[in-house]
């Protein structure tokens, strides 16, 4: 698909939205780049519920930013109770389990749940600043364990529940957590996920964890530790369903989210309250032109940024109803999704490009026996969608009514950063088009210096935004090293880009040691040092391969110790490991044993080399400084 292909809104679509024709769009961001403070704090005022006003809208003391000092809020006061006199009997979410169990819960409804389980914590000494670990199933009782916390200002980790207990273990270590939200198992793909048994794995080494709550869903058999375990339905029964929600500084920290960086140790992000809270109630409207009358589905992972931001916070903030479903794509069927978009009748869809090639490759009959005629817009996020990708989702699901917004953002990000507005925006697949109003890219190249149209380059973020992570969690060192210091004054995000000669932005992936696999972020050296910890690896360097679903698949190179190996039974082994150790979505798709790794003459793995050994097969780029050539040869056959 060459950059001319445009696709301009229609004008029905342009007509409703919230933000309608290219000006409008222009005239917003011109305004967010000329007048920060007047801008956001006019919308703060409009758009938010706010229990003290703020001294300032922002404070800029590179790289550490405040925004709305002095104000005091509440995430789950401006989700659930600003809305219950006019939304009361709105359904807040309506879920669908795996095996077809649904729950549909009212605003009211939820406001009870969560004031219920808030009480809950309160009862147990829980207070603001307090860390919790939530690892759940895709049920309610996610969001309502989230949203109870917030109530209270604990701080929330929720750690995805296809994360191993060794993975459990390091986050709760580090983030110093007393309390631990589980369930005894979640369905996927018709087997259990047992999370009570690797809950309590995980705990045998964390004896600061005071309670774990434990929600029944699967009701298989699991230990409950006298004193320590507790079932949350015999905790929920003792309390009232009214809690107020606790006025906070819009700086309290609202949660930290573990991400793979470029090391080891996953860094846990820190997003606060009033800032987050702002960029993503306004991305909700800007992007996703939420209307009263929406049903929206973000077919994400709650415990990814993504159902952080774009399934529990800003839908309910700005009063929508949200999908949730639990299980798996293709179960019982490849037409799963379908069957739940025609039956809630959802307006907007928000899914992944891996997602999209996956449905796409079992074929239009799955989409076509469903009527999907409520669609009005589509999403997508997580990695670069290929122009295949996207005409399908365009023509078979869209039927080339729905406009896709291409969403380019990061955990650390906390809301969308570019991406079209539906209604104003033409678009070009591929393309996630323009900045969101008070985001300022640049395209650079290693001085720092803005590089020229079409030129490829390092994308950074030249202002703090309101949503930006403040600090990674103990380790404001590394917060500044990593994302504060390659580009002197701006934020790196460590993707490269382009801009076309129109200003349209494309991004082209990780400039580091990070991959993109399933749109879920993996760190190459984290599933090294998985691998290396196995008695029979000496060595093992992992990069991305390209891949037809998944756009990147994990590839490992190993070199062993001493002895005789069957190689297929260990490659299967270390696949298993790898499970153990991170989760089984961070699984090598391809090991291959090797006799040696290439190395510089210091002794450093050429990672950049077999990355062109799996990608082309051979070896072009320069190899001056790699030690011994006979080594590279050897693995390209
Ligand atoms: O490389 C970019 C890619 O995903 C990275 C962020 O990953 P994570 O923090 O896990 O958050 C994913 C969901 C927000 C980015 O650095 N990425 C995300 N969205 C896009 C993308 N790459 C291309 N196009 C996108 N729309």
């Amino acid at each position: 698909m060459s950059d001319s292909s445009v696709y301009p809104p229609s004008e029905d679509f342009v007509r409703q939205a919230n933000v309608s024709g290219i000006d409008a769009y222009r005239d917003l961001y011109e305004r967010a780049k000329n007048e920060p403070e007047k801008f956001w704090g006019e919308l703060a005022e409009k758009e938010l519920f706010w229990f003290e006003k703020w001294n300032h809208v922002f404070e800029w003391d590179p790289p550490f930013v405040k925004w709305f000092p002095g104000a005091k809020t509440n995430m789950s006061y401006n989700c659930l109770d600003r809305h219950l006199e006019k939304r009361g009997n709105k359904y807040a979410i309506i879920w669908e389990g795996e095996p077809g169990d649904e729950r549909k819960i009212t605003y009211t409804g939820l406001h009870r749940l969560v004031c219920r389980f808030a009480n809950v914590l309160k009862e147990r000494g829980y207070k603001a600043g307090d860390r919790a670990i939530i690892y759940m199933p895709m049920l309610p009782e996610l969001p309502v364990a989230m949203l109870a916390c917030t109530r209270l200002g604990i701080i929330h980790s929720v750690v995805f529940a296809g994360f191993s207990s060794e993975a459990l273990k390091a986050r709760v270590q580090d983030l110093g957590a007393t309390l631990v939200i589980t369930a005894d198992g979640g369905w996927r793909r018709g087997k259990e996920v047992r999370l009570k048994k690797a809950a309590d794995e995980a705990l045998e080494e964390c004896p600061g964890v005071k309670d774990v709550i434990v929600l029944k869903r699967t009701g298989s058999q699991i230990e409950m530790k006298p004193g320590r375990d507790h079932w949350w339905h015999e905790l929920e029964a003792e309390v009232s369903d009214q809690c107020e929600a606790l006025p906070l500084d819009a700086e309290h920290p609202l949660f930290v989210l573990y991400t793979s960086g470029t090391t080891g140790k996953p860094k846990g992000i820190l997003h606060t309250t009033g800032g987050y809270l702002l960029g993503i109630t306004m991305t909700m409207k800007w992007i996703f032109d939420i209307k009263e009358e929406d049903v929206y589905w973000c077919a994400a992972d709650v415990g990814w940024i993504t159902g952080h931001s774009y399934i529990v916070y800003g839908p309910l903030s700005v009063g929508t109803t949200t999908v949730m479903y639990e299980g798996a794509p293709d179960t019982p069927a490849w037409d799963r999704w379908w069957r739940i978009v025609e039956k809630y009748k959802v307006n907007i869809l928000y899914t992944s490009p891996t997602a999209i090639r996956a449905l796409l490759r079992h074929g239009d009959e799955w989409p076509n026996q469903h009527d999907l005629s409520s669609l009005r817009l589509l999403g997508s996020v997580g990695e670069p969608i290929n122009p295949a990708a996207w005409e399908w989702y365009y023509q078979v699901i869209g039927k080339k009514r729905c406009p896709i917004v291409d969403t380019w953002w990061q955990t650390e990000t906390g809301s969308i950063m570019i991406s079209p507005m539906p209604g104003a925006v033409p678009l070009k697949p591929g393309s996630a088009t323009f900045p969101v109003p008070g985001v300022l890219p640049e395209v650079v190249g290693f001085d720092g210096k803005p590089v020229g149209p079409n030129q490829e380059g390092y994308l950074v973020i030249r202002r703090p935004w309101p949503a930006m992570m403040r600090t990674i969690w103990g380790d404001p060192k590394r917060y500044e090293e990593q994302y504060w210091s390659r580009v002197p004054g701006a934020y790196f995000t460590g993707d490269a880009a382009r801009r076309d000669e129109d200003g349209y932005f494309w991004i082209l992936g990780r400039v580091d040691d990070v991959m993109n696999v399933s749109g879920h972020r993996l760190s190459t050296m984290e599933i090294e040092s998985a691998l290396v910890k196995h008695p029979a690896v000496a060595e093992a360097a992992v990069v991305g391969k390209p891949d037809e679903i998944t756009g990147q698949a994990v590839c490992a190179f190993i070199t062993l110790k001493g002895g005789d190996h069957d190689h297929e039974k260990l490659a299967e082994e270390l696949r298993e490991w790898v499970s153990h150790e991170i989760g089984k979505f961070a699984r090598p798709k391809e090991i291959r044993f090797a006799e040696a790794l290439p190395k510089t003459r210091s002794g450093k793995i050429m990672r950049r080399l077999l990355r062109e050994i799996v990608t082309t097969k051979e070896v072009t780029g320069d190899v001056t400084t790699l030690e011994d050539f006979s080594v590279v040869s050897k693995l390209a056959k």
